[in-house]
């Protein structure tokens, strides 16, 4: 198995085992690409949203939010696009049944050729040790140069296939590269079909005569239909913008990857309503904005990278992706577009009501353009579990599980821990943590050895233990241990809560982002 696979399977594992994440009606035998957040899972999932809502409301005064419902009126799905243009092209092998994503398969090719260039760099610069160089072997190495020729062909025919929306070049191109079925290992595919992505339901009774509805596939279009209703309530004024975080549904075919591709998910989305023509300024504005917000985590910033799009949606005339180093590549963690007028418009058409904006400064009333800021909770847990998971050897030979996860975002902020279950110790750390618990999540646990108990917090990333043990009921101290160093130190109960305020409130983070 490749090593990206058995990273990804230990941390579903790590994940179910430590109750972050659990497959979704587990007992009936789960439920493709839907998962459940257990007890801590739930904590990592409030944390990443209270640092996105945090950043958006409190750093920008000129950003509100709001919660607009799950159902809408199913011309809002007309209008934005989604009912003609938001599908998949889908292609089934007629040999193992199973369905893929044409796209996809083309992508995976074309990630193979980019892996066996790197597979060249890298046996060469162990062959040649300090004397390499990168940029003239892959210049000259013949093996190279065809790999890339390979790979940027390719690249070039999926791109304008996917442009002109060329259904038959696509399968065309599985053809040609002799793609085959992971499963069969067959190259019997049927022709490339479109399929849309959105869940559909009835809204009334039968009796009424039942509307059928859509799920909503992003939140952010009713951030859009309520963009008059904050814009006048809250008297705002061009540039601004409205965040929402929200669940969101779509039919996902290829749904593998853990919670990185799933049917019902949480996206964090922010619309910037801007003057027409000032559109890419917001828009190179919010690409740096959003990617401090990724990187002040400090899971390294060598793990994040743009991708700028070659292909833009029908409502965008710019668009990034930030994406974050997982167990099986770099991938799309979160989107930033440039969407133009295109959903202000559209719905001012649908509706037949006025959707403008009078602009007191310029006298002027025109339809915003909108820059969107647009992340998924799920994708961004995932990267934070992927680059937080460390396996690290310890003395004596034992390895230890650590998540290092950022300190402001971990489940469980500090275990309170009595070194012994007797003699007035546990007393003394249940009073510890009755005054702590209003600052920060916090866990007492008084089960097994100490040795023990601080490898269950490694797990599940708590970044302070606070050990209780005779000296502390003489002379009110404690031994407050760090999980990434794992170093002790002797400290009076009366600083923890200075410890706790400068390390873990996600104010400090937020500081450090507008400085
Ligand atoms: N409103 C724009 C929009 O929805 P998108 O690129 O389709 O754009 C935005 O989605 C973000 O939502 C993605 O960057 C990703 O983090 C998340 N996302 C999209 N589909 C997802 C899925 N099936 N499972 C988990 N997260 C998903």
């Amino acid at each position: 198995m490749a090593q990206q696979e058995v990273f990804l399977k230990k941390l579903v594992a790590h994940c179910k085992e430590y109750g972050f994440v659990f497959p979704s009606s587990e007992i009936y035998d789960g439920l493709a690409a839907v998962y459940d957040y257990g007890q801590n899972g739930v904590e990592l999932k409030n944390n990443i949203k209270r640092y996105w809502w945090d950043s958006m409301t409190l750093l920008n005064d000129n950003v509100a939010g709001i919660d607009s419902a799950v159902f809408m009126h199913p011309t809002v799905w007309k209008a934005s696009g989604h009912v003609d243009a938001f599908n998949d092209p889908l292609i089934d092998n007629r040999d193992s049944k199973k369905r893929y994503r044409a796209d996809v398969l083309i992508e995976e090719q074309i990630a193979k050729y980019e892996d066996k260039i790197e597979k060249e760099i890298e046996k060469a610069a162990g062959r040649f040790g300090n004397d390499f160089n990168e940029t003239l072997f892959r210049q000259t190495n013949p093996r190279t140069i065809e790999y890339k020729a390979k790979r940027d062909n390719l690249y070039k025919r999926f791109v304008s296939a996917q442009n002109e929306n060329n259904l038959d070049e696509l399968k065309q191109i599985i053809v040609d590269e002799e793609i085959v079925c992971p499963v069969s290992g067959s190259r019997n595919w049927t022709d490339v079909k479109q399929f849309n992505l959105m869940f559909s339901t009835e809204i009334g009774s039968t009796a009424e005569g039942a509307t059928k509805i859509y799920l909503r596939p992003e939140t952010a279009q009713g951030i859009f239909v309520n963009f008059l209703n904050v814009q006048k309530s809250g008297r705002m004024k061009i540039p601004f913008g409205i965040a929402q975080i929200g669940k969101a549904f779509r039919n996902e075919i290829v749904a593998r990857q853990f919670i990185f591709r799933m049917r019902e998910f949480e996206q964090m989305e922010m619309q910037f309503f801007v003057r027409p023509g000032e559109e890419m300024r917001w828009f190179e504005y919010w690409k740096q904005t959003r990617m401090k917000w990724h990187k002040a985590l400090g899971l390294g910033d060598n793990k994040y990278r743009f991708h700028d799009h070659s292909k833009l949606a029908h409502y965008a005339n710019a668009a990034t992706d930030i994406e974050f180093e997982m167990p099986f590549g770099f991938r799309e963690v979160e989107g930033i577009h440039s969407r133009t007028d295109f959903d202000l418009n559209s719905h001012e058409k649908y509706s037949g009501k006025k959707i403008k904006y009078f602009d007191p400064d310029l006298n002027q009333s025109y339809t915003p353009y909108v820059i969107e800021t647009s992340i998924g909770v799920d994708r961004m847990f995932l990267s934070i579990i992927a680059g937080a998971y460390t396996e690290e050897p310890l003395e004596g030979g034992d390895m230890r599980t650590v998540l290092k996860i950022p300190p402001v975002l971990a489940p469980v902020k500090i275990a309170v821990l009595p070194l012994v279950r007797k003699d007035e110790l546990p007393e003394r750390a249940l009073k510890i943590m009755d005054e702590l618990k209003f600052n920060c999540y916090c866990r007492y646990d008084d089960k097994d050895s100490i040795g023990k108990r601080y490898r269950r917090q490694d797990a599940v990333g708590t970044p302070y233990c606070i050990t209780v043990d005779y000296d502390t009921l003489k002379d009110d101290t404690v031994t407050i241990r760090h999980r990434d160093t794992m170093e002790q130190e002797r400290v009076p109960i009366s600083a923890l809560e200075d410890i706790v305020e400068d390390k873990l409130n996600i104010k400090n983070i937020l500081k450090a982002i507008k400085a």
